[in-house]
């Protein structure tokens, strides 16, 4: 059997696939169902001091896309090509019984070897960092601070923070750095010229890894309706988000070197989605989407994907870390092939005469 055990800087999981927040871990139901399904970690859905956020989650709307955008039936698997368009909130329960319920089930998540993380988005930097505090006082073992949640420009005026520009990342972490010993996982927006700038200033700030990257703002229009569907923009992901993370999971690790732990989120829906971060330089994987469509078993079956890989390939899962990433050519180093681009168009247009 393969090692499954990959390294997020000090801290061990027992394998990389990670239970990303969302709605299904709004509970406490919901994060032990993912801890039973086997996760190396749970992400708890996130918190943060405003009200206006909590609020938001009674005002969220979700709706699954085929790929003409037709809806899809929530509650049956997904097809491979759904889209998830929907706008969210955070967690409804109050700070003190989110940290009650967070470090209970982070001291049950233990005796399975696993971690239950806290998570908090940015709003005000001095909220964010004294709730830091009181979540390392709890004795929650790690803390994930998500400053690149999409909905920053949508929802009310500063109850969430999608932070895009370099020097407040790296501000903004090292705040908390300072308050906290605790391991500190960043999370960053992908909706950025340089999202690998980013994990460099988060990193920069004393992350101990960088999560990356967030859902990307979309709209979506009904052309019966002539209505935007769900009426605002939203954040919007699917399976063929994963190249795009991959993109920048492996330029941060050829800027950064591989010395910071990364973790890919994004475009994730099964086994050999884990796989493609990892090679594209993930250390481990949050999966949010495929886990609210397709139920808890999705985790398991993705560990046991992934050890199915690895035992074909005879590798341990830290083996295959950035594997892909080291090996992206240049374009300018590539062979030369006159008119192959001949091959790639329309016969018509080679019809010169
Ligand atoms: C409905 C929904 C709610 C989410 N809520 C949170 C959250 O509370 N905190 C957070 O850090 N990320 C949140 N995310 C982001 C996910 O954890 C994940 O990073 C993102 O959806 C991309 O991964 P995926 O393709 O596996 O869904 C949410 C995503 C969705 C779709």
């Amino acid at each position: 059997m393969p090692d499954l055990a990959v390294d997020i800087g000090a801290v061990a999981l027992k394998n990389p696939v990670i239970c990303g927040a969302g709605e299904h871990v709004i509970t406490r139901a919901g994060v032990r169902a993912a801890l039973g399904a086997g996760a190396g970690a749970v992400v708890v859905k996130s918190t943060n001091e405003r009200q206006e956020a909590k609020e938001q989650l009674d005002r969220a709307d979700y709706t699954l896309r085929d790929a003409d955008w037709h809806p899809l039936d929530w509650g049956a698997p997904p097809p491979r090509d759904a889209s998830l368009f929907c706008r969210s909130g955070l967690t409804p329960l109050p700070f003190d019984q989110w940290l009650d319920m967070t470090a209970a089930l982070d001291r049950e998540a233990r005796t399975v070897d696993a971690y239950v993380v806290a998570s908090l988005i940015l709003a005000d930097i001095d909220a964010a960092v004294a709730m830091a505090r009181q979540i390392e006082q709890a004795g929650v073992r790690v803390l994930e601070f998500n400053i690149g949640a999409p909905y920053g420009d949508e929802a009310s005026d500063g109850a969430i923070v999608t932070e895009r520009a370099a020097g407040r990342v790296r501000d903004h972490v090292a705040a908390v750095r300072q308050s906290v010993a605790m391991p500190l996982w960043v999370k960053i927006t992908g909706q950025s010229e340089n999202v690998a700038a980013l994990a460099g200033a988060a990193r920069d700030g004393g992350a101990d890894a960088v999560v990356m990257m967030g859902r990307a703002l979309a709209l979506l229009p009904d052309i019966e309706a002539m209505t935007p569907v769900l009426g605002t923009n939203g954040g919007l992901g699917g399976a063929w988000s994963l190249p795009l993370t991959c993109y920048w999971l492996a330029r941060a690790r050829r800027t950064l070197g591989d010395s910071l732990p990364l973790i890919g989120t994004n475009g994730a829906r099964n086994g050999a989605d884990v796989v493609r971060f990892m090679l594209a330089g993930a250390s481990a994987v949050e999966m949010c989407t495929a886990v609210m469509t397709g139920g808890f078993g999705v985790l398991r079956q993705a560990v046991e994907e992934a050890a199915n890989y690895l035992d074909d390939k005879e590798m341990n899962a830290r083996d295959i870390v950035g594997v892909v990433a080291d090996q992206v050519g240049r374009f300018g180093d590539q062979p030369l092939r006159p008119g192959a681009w001949r091959n790639f168009v329309p016969g018509e247009a080679l019809d010169d005469g």
